[in-house]
């Protein structure tokens, strides 16, 4: 399976891929989560990237192809994959496209989680993350059981930098812009899936399942 799950920052990406994973397990391959990675360690990259993703605005395209032209040659990432808030502007697409050509490797669907601004600042705001393995909670549909302390490895559940309500409305406002264009660019390619993001946590998994049986 190879797929790109595209949609507005808090459409769901990374808890639809946490489903899919459970039955399909391929590379979930996330930018944001590379990138909080480096700026966890400081690397020159996390350093440069920081800036721009506390201000909600995305990094530079030429930094985010090279990081993903190293990811997509990785071992695990040949059996599939799902991107995860990559591409995110026409120039990543096109150099995907250039990247899975040398790769001898196609696309089988680009999921458009849809949904409408205000719910993604509700989620948004009441988003909280583990800073050790990440796995996703919201302080009103999905608290982790003692607060502050992830319910799967124990590490300490926080808010992300960039989940405060302006910077979400920068974030929201970048996507219509930049990214938004990727849906009819896929379109064109006859890629596209739309799902309904209110549709529950495993709405993906049933559509690529329903695809699979009718296939
Ligand atoms: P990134 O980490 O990719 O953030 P994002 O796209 O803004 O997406 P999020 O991770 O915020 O949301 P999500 O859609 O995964 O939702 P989630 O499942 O967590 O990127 C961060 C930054 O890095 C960018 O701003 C940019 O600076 C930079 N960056 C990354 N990639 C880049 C690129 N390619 N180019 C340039 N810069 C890049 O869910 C959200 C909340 O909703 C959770 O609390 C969850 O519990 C809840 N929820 C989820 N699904 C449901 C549901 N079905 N019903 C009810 N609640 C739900």
């Amino acid at each position: 399976m190879r797929i790109i799950l595209l949609g507005a920052p808090g459409a769901g990406k990374g808890t639809q891929a946490d489903s899919i994973k459970a039955k399909y397990p391929v590379a979930h391959i996330s930018t944001g989560d590379m990138l909080r990675f480096h700026v966890k360690q400081e690397t020159e990259l996390g350093k440069n990237a920081k800036a721009y993703m506390d201000a909600g605005k995305l990094v530079p395209d030429d930094v985010i192809i090279a990081m993903m032209e190293h990811r997509l040659q990785e071992e695990d990432a040949k059996e599939g994959f799902m991107l995860d808030g990559f591409p995110r502007t026409i120039a990543q697409a096109e150099a995907l496209d250039a990247m899975l050509s040398k790769l001898q490797l196609k696309l089988d669907a680009v999921v458009n989680l849809m949904i409408d601004d205000d719910t993604v600042v509700g989620r948004l705001t009441s988003r909280r993350v583990c800073r050790q393995c990440g796995e996703i909670y919201n302080t009103v549909l999905k608290p982790s059981s003692k607060e502050g302390v992830c319910d799967k490895c124990g590490g300490e559940v926080v808010q992300r930098d960039d989940d405060k309500e302006e910077v979400i409305r920068k974030r929201l406002s970048v996507f219509h812009e930049q990214t938004a264009p990727l849906i009819d660019y896929y379109s064109n390619q006859g890629l596209l899936v739309a799902v309904d993001a209110t549709g529950g946590k495993d709405a993906v998994l049933k559509i690529l399942e329903q695809k699979k049986a009718n296939a």
